[in-house]
């Protein structure tokens, strides 16, 4: 019992000891716990006084060792408050500072806040979907079904949920925001969609499990193939400059009808950068739009894939492994 006593002062001693910070401090410690008067060392050998010789003889040792011990430790303590003092009183003006590093947005970030703050001036707002998708929204309503060959360049990881009625995965794209976006509302629409997609690629210099996309939707009365290609080469000459060649290519979507690539004459050669098209009247009934009074173009591009053209950047992976030297050349 009275060996619980003699660990708990040390315990107590040690928590106060951390805290103190000055002079005044210590010896208001060292008062309370070694003080002659009423220290609690002492109060220790005054209860020795009822016990028998043989356990006077073992727990006065055991006090002593704690004195002795306790008395080391506020030594210590004076002796590093002393230094502590001595270290803040020289002021030496001729060191160096010390050097604040500067941060900046990561490369892929800094190419979505351009193409953002490109659309944002257009008058696009910005739409939020999931990761986590329904293969209802990634496949179904943007008219790609059970069963189209579509689905095959979209392999994905599946979720299992024991309770769902519904299929879930990981998105593929983050085209599906524009079917969910368009059946909570009503036409007009006009908005981009931001964000991180899956697919079940192998990693290597232009794949990647995980990546980012934006798509682009607007909907309204008369909507043209000519208001999409304005807005798709103004958006890439803002981009890439008022020089950049810019050509459309026909292609095949299934949830736009025509559709089109779009590639930009950069540094000697014809890149693809981004697909297209007008909105196919399946995604338009599956959102609930008439598609006889509403017209729509939709675009969605790789945010990887444009750093990589725009700043020449070889390899999908430099943008992934956080190298500083290979981030800070792009301030
Ligand atoms: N979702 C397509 C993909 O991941 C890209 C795309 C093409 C999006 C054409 C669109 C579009 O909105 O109109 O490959």
């Amino acid at each position: 019992m009275l060996k619980d006593e003699l660990e708990n002062i040390k315990k107590e001693f040690l928590e106060r000891l951390a805290l103190v910070k000055d002079k005044g401090a210590l010896e208001e410690v060292k008062g309370l716990f070694v003080g002659r008067k009423r220290g609690k060392v002492n109060d220790l050998f005054l209860k020795m006084a009822a016990l028998g010789a043989e356990e006077k003889r073992e727990f006065g040792q055991a006090v002593n060792r704690l004195k002795v011990f306790l008395e080391e430790k506020l030594e210590e303590r004076e002796k590093f408050l002393a230094s502590k003092g001595s270290r803040e009183s020289v002021r030496d003006d001729t060191l160096p500072g010390t050097r604040l590093e500067k941060g900046s947005a990561h490369l892929l970030n800094a190419t979505l806040q351009e193409i953002s703050s490109i659309f944002l001036r257009m008058g696009y707002s910005v739409e939020q979907g999931r990761e986590v998708e329904s293969d209802y929204f990634n496949f179904t309503a943007l008219n790609i079904p059970e069963e189209h060959p579509a689905r095959d360049d979209h392999d994905t990881f599946y979720l299992e949920h024991a309770t769902a009625t519904e299929r879930y995965l990981l998105r593929t794209h983050t085209t599906p925001v524009q079917a969910r976006t368009m059946s909570k509302g009503r036409p007009p629409f006009k908005f981009i969609t931001p964000g991180r997609v899956f697919r079940k690629d192998e990693p290597d210099d232009t794949h990647s499990p995980v990546f980012h996309q934006v798509d682009g939707v607007l909907v309204d009365h008369g909507v043209t193939f000519a208001d999409l290609k304005g807005t798709i080469k103004l958006f890439l000459r803002t981009l890439f400059g008022p020089e950049i060649v810019v050509r459309f290519r026909p292609s095949f979507f299934p949830f736009t009808e025509p559709s089109a690539e779009v590639d930009v004459f950069f540094n000697g050669r014809w890149l693809e950068v981004l697909g297209c098209g007008m909105i196919d009247p399946a995604v338009f009934s599956c959102a609930g739009i008439d598609s006889e009074e509403y017209t729509g173009f939709a675009f969605g591009m790789g945010i990887e894939r444009l750093t990589m053209v725009r700043c020449g950047v070889p390899s999908l992976r430099l943008l992934y492994e956080n190298d500083l030297r290979f981030l800070r050349q792009f301030p």
